[in-house]
């Protein structure tokens, strides 16, 4: 049986540290607040003439050297991200001519904070396919340049940053054994942001009404992720025949901890088995989980053979999960 493997991971977060304490002097907020009801004490923010493949082409990089792989021997670049470079061409051409990689096809997926967990999915599926294909697969935002600065139901939330792994085609138990997606795009206007599409293309009235920055209905979006996540990771155990004592790790989207503990809670899912780092990075959107995954890797925390369970929601709605054996 051929799988899909990741065999290397790499990741690139700006070294701009924007903390709690200082958002207080942006709107009215705490660090209390933020604290107690998301998670977060700290992301971090690029500089202004930093775009969203710069971050992925370090983490390309990275995720390279790891594997001990030039940038010719790629494949396939998918990147997941909900704030790119522009419109076109794709973030993933970005990177693919920064790192190098003139053998590969590149191409975006947008699936909102799940896009990472889409794009695994096809990776696995071009592998499959081709089990000679060595495929990258990222998640980059930049997320503090859609934000609202004036608006704290947001402005708290989001980071930069980047995450990037290398799968291979494999002969063995060990790669994704199954990626689960869904969405319901009766649930868009949880999440979005309206302007400079082709509904309201960009003119002075969409900028005056920053109608270029996240717009979102917390509340409610917070209970529907929840149901989602819970979901999603019942949904991809019970496909492989395995319970929650089987999985070494949980790597969930980290968009805010209490989301996470209650969709735990709901599938009686330890939390010191669920991976945390949102109060270094707060929500990365799609790159979180490839964060995630890197300092895993790097911090060893993960040994061969062991099964991990990631899951993931977003804008769309879209939701999505994946079991791997380590
Ligand atoms: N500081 C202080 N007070 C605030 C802040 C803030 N930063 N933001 C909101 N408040 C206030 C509200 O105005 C409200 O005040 P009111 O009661 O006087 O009206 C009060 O706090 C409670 O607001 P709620 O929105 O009900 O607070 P909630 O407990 O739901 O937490 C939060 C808000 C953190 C946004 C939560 O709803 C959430 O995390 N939702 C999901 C958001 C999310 O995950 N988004 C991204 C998903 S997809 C992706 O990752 C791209």
């Amino acid at each position: 049986m051929i799988r899909s493997r990741i065999i290397a991971t790499g990741s690139y977060l700006p070294p701009k540290v924007l903390t709690n304490a200082d958002l207080e002097k942006i709107v009215d907020t705490s660090d209390e607040w933020i604290v107690s009801r998301s998670g977060i004490r700290e992301r971090r923010i690029v500089e202004k003439d930093v775009a969203t493949s710069d971050l992925g082409t370090q983490a390309a990089l990275r995720a390279l050297e790891m594997a001990g792989l030039s940038p010719q021997d790629l494949d396939l670049i998918i990147t997941g991200t909900n704030s790119p470079d522009m419109f076109f061409p794709c973030t993933g051409c970005f990177i693919q001519a920064k790192i190098g990689a003139k053998k590969a096809a590149a191409f975006d997926v947008s699936a909102g904070c799940t896009s990472f967990i889409h794009a695994l999915s096809l990776a696995d599926k071009f592998i499959k396919e081709d089990p000679s294909r060595k495929v990258m697969v990222l998640g980059a935002e930049i997320m503090s340049k859609v934000t609202d600065w004036t608006d704290r139901g947001t402005c708290v939330l989001f980071g930069d940053g980047a995450g990037a792994v290398i799968l291979v085609g494999e002969e063995g138990e060990r790669g994704i054994l199954s990626t689960h997606l869904h969405s319901d795009g009766s649930l868009w206007e949880l999440l979005y942001m309206p302007g400079g599409g082709s509904a309201n293309p960009s003119s002075h009235e969409t900028v005056d009404q920053r109608m270029h920055c996240i717009k979102m209905a917390g509340n409610p979006l917070f209970k529907v992720a929840v149901r989602a996540l819970a979901d999603v990771s019942q949904e991809a155990l019970d496909y492989n025949r395995l319970t929650g004592d089987d999985i070494a790790m949980m790597i969930p989207h980290q968009a805010n901890t209490r989301i996470i503990e209650a969709a735990a809670r709901l599938i009686g899912f330890p939390m010191d088995k669920v991976y945390l780092d949102i109060e270094k990075y707060g929500n990365t959107s799609s790159a979180t989980i490839p964060i995630a995954l890197d300092e895993i890797q790097r911090e060893g925390r993960l040994k061969a053979g062991e099964l991990v369970l990631l899951c993931s929601f977003g804008t769309g709605v879209t939701w999505g999960g994946a079991v791997i054996r380590w």
